[in-house]
């Protein structure tokens, strides 16, 4: 069937594979959870309207980070109270877009957004549901450049800072949520598991003094297999999270993104030259950090596929043909041997793949294919010369 494609849609292009998707989402659905639960995918990790629209068929919401992410979820068939807007630096915009559609929660990260909110909600006639993202301090230990809960940075408030009584007060806004994200790609379930019972100690302490939070919003980031052999211990994941809900009734919510999409894509790419530099045997394809940004940006080396029969290996740099010198997709890596014209696919690229990609150095974006067991279709055309120059004016 690759054939097939790589014939009829030229490279490069994503390949997703609907069924991964499905299995993904059924393990999280039938996990054997003691308390009310939903999960809402992390539309960053794959905005594309057909694998937002599948999740929704499953009896997942949607988290967003932006009015473009809510615009997609809503045109992707989420319903708005199925919908919570995250972010550090949401615009005036985006807060009144999310106000006027009435969302499950705008978590807020910063105290003016409070303000903000609440006028804007008065002002409408609504009352909005927030949430308060926390900052725990407390380490994902994942990459440094993914981590997202230690204080210093950028991301929630710290409980201290937070003037309940005056947030009780405002009728235009009423406070549902407590939130965090600790970071993603994390691997250690125990970092997780302390996060959430930080969360859950806060809310605690907030219903002695008569504040009742009706939902504790944990996240997400759970870790596949990228840049270590590990991946997130769901089991003891499960039983500890049982455990410190024991005898809660906290409403919960998840935001996976990268575990629903990441190993569901591979992106199939055409080997254009191959030469040798000093030592270096150097293979370049119609692939660069504009298609996929992760190795470049985090230093990762995505599973790599060499689509010939070659029995004899070779040790290579894998680069694209941006005028850059960050531009690999590998490096050192050892692969059967590759010769101009052979295709290679660049596996586990669902998430944080397509949504991260760009048109530098003016290359269009690529099609994107989705298939089943039956099937196969196109669920984003390549963009072509003339959507380069869209919206620019001479
Ligand atoms: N919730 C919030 C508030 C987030 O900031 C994120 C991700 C998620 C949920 C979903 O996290 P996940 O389950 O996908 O780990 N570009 C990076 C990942 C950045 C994640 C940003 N926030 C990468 O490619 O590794």
């Amino acid at each position: 069937m690759i054939d097939k494609m790589i014939n009829e849609f030229n490279t490069p292009f994503y390949l997703y594979n609907e069924n991964i998707i499905q299995e993904k989402i059924q393990f999280l659905n039938n996990l054997n959870f003691k308390f009310d639960c939903k999960f809402h995918f992390a539309v960053k990790a794959n905005p594309n309207l057909a694998i937002l629209n599948r999740i929704h068929l499953h009896n997942f919401g949607a988290e967003v980070v932006s009015a473009g992410e809510l615009f997609k979820a809503l045109k992707s068939g989420f319903d708005p109270t199925n919908i919570i807007f995250d972010g550090p630096g949401k615009t005036e915009f985006d807060l009144k877009y999310a106000i006027t559609q009435q969302i499950r929660s705008i978590n807020i990260e910063n105290l003016d957004e409070i303000d903000f909110i609440n006028e804007y909600s008065l002002s409408k006639g609504l009352q909005t549901n927030i949430g308060i993202r926390i900052n725990p301090n407390i380490d994902g230990y994942t990459l440094d450049k993914i981590t997202t809960g230690k204080t210093g940075g950028k991301f929630g408030v710290s409980f201290d800072q937070i003037d309940f009584d005056s947030i009780l007060n405002f009728k235009g806004i009423k406070l549902t949520t407590l939130s965090e994200h600790i970071g993603s790609q994390i691997t250690d379930h125990n970092q997780l598991i302390k996060s959430y019972q930080e969360l859950i100690s806060l809310a605690d302490q907030l219903l002695k003094k008569g504040i009742s939070i009706e939902t504790l919003d944990f996240g997400g980031g759970f870790g596949v297999i990228d840049h270590s052999d590990q991946e997130l211990n769901f089991q003891e994941w499960e039983k500890d999270l049982n455990k410190i809900l024991e005898g809660k009734s906290y409403k919960v919510i998840f935001e996976p993104g990268r575990y629903i999409v990441a190993d569901s894509c591979e992106l199939i790419s055409k080997v254009l030259y191959v030469k040798q530099s000093g030592n270096k045997k150097i293979v370049i394809t119609d692939c660069s950090f504009s298609e996929y940004l992760r190795p470049a940006l985090y230093d990762i080396t995505p599973p790599i596929e060499v689509l010939n029969k070659s029995k004899d290996f070779d040790v290579y740099d894998i680069a694209g043909g941006i005028c850059e010198s960050t531009d690999y997709l590998a490096k050192d890596i050892k692969l059967p041997q590759i010769k101009k014209g052979d295709y290679i696919k660049f596996l586990n690229v669902g998430a944080y793949g397509s949504s991260m990609s760009s048109t530098y150095n003016s290359r269009p974006r690529p099609l994107e294919v989705m298939m089943n067991k039956e099937e196969y279709r196109v669920i984003r055309s390549r963009d072509t010369l003339e959507d380069l120059c869209k919206n620019e004016i001479m």
